[in-house]
């Protein structure tokens, strides 16, 4: 890996001049900022892999619904800024706005099926704006490898197929998501938990993790995989609006009767304000 100074663009043509003169092979982290170890365990990863790594921060709009957390979501340029250069990241690009979505902008790729589903389902539009802004991170910094987290197992599954049917040449890596000491996976948006909120936050792994138990014990019902982690769901009355608990395709996120390949168990749910996501591969 590089060690030369991190060096921080926020313009199309400057990063994509640098990034081409970047030792190969490149790793790219594409991220929203606010940093946590999850985040530095993809760039972890990147650097093992890597001759250089670079990183992208930039909320992308297009994937906020017009009532999500646009605005309040939690922003640290500087203490981000430190963390990647503390990892050796040589490059970081953080455009504006504007930079990414000019004025006229009007070329969506849209990830079909696939992107319509559980999160889709309750977010219209979301695998839109993320599949739309990652071809732009790929194209404006040409990676050889780029680095995403299972803990959004729906947008891995996302990007594998946009990389696979744009032929984009690039490699999608998916990243074990990193836990907290009691199991809840970390996300920028735990921010938003009270104390109280936080206490009970671990009981959506532990309902993953009943299901795929099941599954362990040689249980391959669907159904009573979804029905093991949504009773333990039920339990805890301050989680409101289960969105969905899925035992799905790995790939297709299509749901399954009887689990036979690769799957994946997932669930949302409200916990407050806050709306947490996790899963975990059975494979
Ligand atoms: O996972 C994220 O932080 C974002 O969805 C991504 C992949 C950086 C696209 O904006």
């Amino acid at each position: 890996m590089t060690t030369a100074k991190m060096i921080v663009l926020t313009t199309n043509n400057d990063t994509t001049s640098f990034a081409h003169r970047c030792t190969r092979p490149l790793g790219l982290v594409p991220t929203m900022g606010a940093l946590h170890d999850g985040h530095l365990a993809l760039v972890r990863q990147a650097a093992a892999e890597n001759k250089t790594v670079a990183a992208s921060i930039f909320v992308n709009p297009t994937q906020f619904g017009p009532q999500e957390d646009l605005a309040t979501y939690p922003r640290d340029m500087e203490r981000d800024l430190a963390l990647l250069e503390a990892e050796g990241v040589g490059l970081v690009y953080a455009p504006s706005p504007e930079e990414v979505y000019p004025p006229g902008f009007d070329t969506w790729i849209d990830p079909g099926a696939l992107g319509e589903r559980l999160e889709g389902a309750a977010r219209p539009g979301h695998f839109r704006g993320v599949a739309t802004v990652v071809a732009k991170l790929l194209n404006v910094i040409g990676p050889d490898r780029a680095y995403f987290g299972q803990k959004d197992g729906q947008q891995l599954a996302v990007i594998r197929r946009l990389g696979r049917d744009l032929n984009l040449g690039v490699e999608i890596v998916g990243v074990p998501t990193v836990r907290d000491h009691d199991g809840l996976a970390l996300s920028s948006r735990n921010a938003y938990l009270s104390s109280e909120q936080r206490m009970v936050a671990p009981v959506i792994y532990r309902a993953l993790l009943a299901a795929k138990e099941l599954w362990d014990s040689g249980q391959c019902d669907a159904g009573k995989l979804r029905d093991a982690a949504r009773s333990v769901m039920e339990a805890e009355p301050l989680l409101e609006e289960i969105a969905y608990v899925s035992v799905a395709d790995a790939s297709t996120l299509k749901e399954l009767d009887w689990v036979e390949g690769p799957a994946m168990v997932s669930t949302a749910a409200r916990l407050g304000k806050t709306r947490l996501i996790d899963n975990l591969l059975l494979e």
